[in-house]
């Protein structure tokens, strides 16, 4: 049985906040450490470690554009952690194509699998129908796993850009590309 069932821990999806910082920051180093044992992480990561002072810019930012109702960022809580995230925000460049918005999602080892990622999805893209005529996000090729989840939701997919990522010396990367259109 999962550790949050067994501990009958409460899962909270909220908007973000200042105060995630920290965990949203160790959220990311975590799985650029796992990525070390395990190369078939789902997202494109930076060989960086983030900075408290960029992470904190880039935190302030998504405050701002969720108050002023542009961005949709969705953290999930579990005793008082914030163990995962999903953000959604406008598709950037011109302005005839801010009816769409891109979908980014990343829930922390140990939580994956108990129903995280469902919830923080429902929550965010209820919000995103009202703002935004589609929804769309790139998901790894071998990322089965997000790819039946996106579907479930309704998630089509669009095209393929074979190799988009080559990670390490030799592990090329299929980027699939869906959407989501709102009626
Ligand atoms: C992909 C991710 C966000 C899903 O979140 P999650 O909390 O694990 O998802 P859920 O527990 O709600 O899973 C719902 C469904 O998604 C599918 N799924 C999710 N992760 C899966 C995995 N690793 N393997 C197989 N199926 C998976 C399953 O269909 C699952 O339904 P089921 O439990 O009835 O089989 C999470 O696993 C994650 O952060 N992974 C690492 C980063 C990543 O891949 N991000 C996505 C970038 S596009």
């Amino acid at each position: 049985m999962s550790k949050i069932i067994k501990k009958k821990q409460k899962i909270i999806v909220r908007s973000v906040r200042r105060r995630d910082l920290k965990d949203l920051m160790y959220n990311y180093v975590l799985v650029q450490k796992e990525i070390r044992t395990n190369p078939y992480i789902g997202i494109p990561l930076s060989d960086k470690k983030p900075t408290l002072k960029s992470e904190r810019k880039w935190l302030a930012k998504l405050i701002k554009e969720v108050k002023e109702g542009k961005s949709i960022a969705s953290v999930a809580e579990v005793d008082g952690r914030v163990v995962g995230m999903c953000d959604i925000t406008p598709s950037g460049g011109s302005p005839e194509a801010r009816h769409m918005a891109n979908l980014g999602i990343l829930v922390r080892k140990g939580y994956r699998s108990m129903g995280i990622g469902t919830m923080l999805i429902e929550s965010s893209l209820e919000k995103a129908r009202k703002k935004y005529k589609a929804v769309k996000l790139d998901v790894f090729g071998f990322n089965k796993g997000a790819q039946k989840l996106y579907k479930r939701f309704g998630f089509k997919t669009y095209g393929v850009l074979p190799s988009a990522f080559i990670r390490g010396k030799r592990l090329k990367i299929d980027k699939i590309m869906m959407y989501l259109e709102f009626n």
